[in-house]
């Protein structure tokens, strides 16, 4: 797939998933706006690619955890001519809820929800009036049942892939892509953020994430959702028939060690 003179807007890019997909778009001809808090690594990931890449990068270094900086953005920018959107910046805390911080905890769903949800609501428009664009909401394996220990982040993660499916059904009929992506534990910079791990499991390489939202972009019909790696689409499915207080009280043991 190539996506020439195409803008893609990426939240997160200065590491993990959304460094590699600005290096992917980039591959695939697309000018990008990357965007995240830590300047100097998208300084240096924007010298890299132009430097094998005919595109132009650009760089706005933002904190999207505060209530109106999805709006701040968007000014920044200028234009709303944005033709991928890639929704990545997010984070999780590891924690019971009745010990999270109250500064941390609104972080958490500002980022994770509340930017995700404008910058959506500030860029489709015109993509609408095109009849083309793409937005790429990262969800994860985490959306599909409550997680103790990180009740917070899954319920955040829930967020994004009903939203993201809602937004899929009302494309429907346009040339309009909304898909939500699930990866699975995948090797980033997430865990150290998180402050550990909760559960063990072999971390998958980023390449698979990208892969897989490729492998969907591509189909004749894009699918609302993709969640990454066989294992994981196959337990994401089996889940379905399994009564929701079972489910709770495996993660439970599985994220809290509990009983
Ligand atoms: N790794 C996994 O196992 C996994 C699994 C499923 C889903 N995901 C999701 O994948 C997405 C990317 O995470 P990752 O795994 O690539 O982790 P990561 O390496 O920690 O990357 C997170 C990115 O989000 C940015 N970010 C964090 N807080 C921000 C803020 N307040 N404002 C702007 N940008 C911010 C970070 O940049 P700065 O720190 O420079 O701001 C970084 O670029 C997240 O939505 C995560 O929930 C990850």
């Amino acid at each position: 797939m190539r996506f020439d003179n195409q803008t893609a807007l990426i939240t997160g890019a200065s590491s993990g998933i959304g460094d590699a997909f600005a290096r992917d778009f980039a591959r695939r001809g697309a000018d990008l706006i990357i965007v995240a808090r830590r300047k100097d690594r998208l300084e240096a990931l924007a010298e890299e690619i132009r430097s094998h890449h005919d595109v132009t990068v650009t760089v706005i270094a933002a904190d999207l955890s505060t209530p109106n900086a999805a709006a701040a953005l968007a000014e920044t920018i200028g234009v709303k001519d944005i033709d991928i959107l890639v929704n990545n910046a997010g984070f999780g805390n590891i924690g019971l809820v009745a010990d999270e911080d109250p500064a941390p905890l609104s972080e958490e769903i500002t980022l994770n929800v509340l930017a995700l949800t404008q910058l959506t609501n500030i860029f489709l428009p015109p993509m609408v009036s095109r009849n083309r664009g793409t937005i790429i909401n990262v969800a994860s394996t985490a959306a599909f049942q409550p997680i103790p220990n990180m009740a917070i982040y899954a319920a955040t993660k829930a967020y994004v892939l009903s939203f993201t499916e809602a937004l899929w059904g009302e494309l429907q009929g346009t040339r309009v892509k909304a898909l939500a992506l699930c990866p699975g534990g995948t090797a980033t910079e997430f865990f150290d953020v998180a402050g550990g791990r909760v559960a063990g499991g072999a971390l998958a390489p980023i390449g698979d994430v990208i892969t897989s939202t490729f492998r969907a972009l591509g189909k004749k019909k894009t699918p609302p959702s993709v969640v990454v790696g066989r294992l994981n689409a196959t337990m994401t499915n089996i889940q379905r028939f399994v009564p929701r207080k079972t489910i709770v009280r495996a993660t439970a043991r599985i994220f809290t060690g509990g009983n």
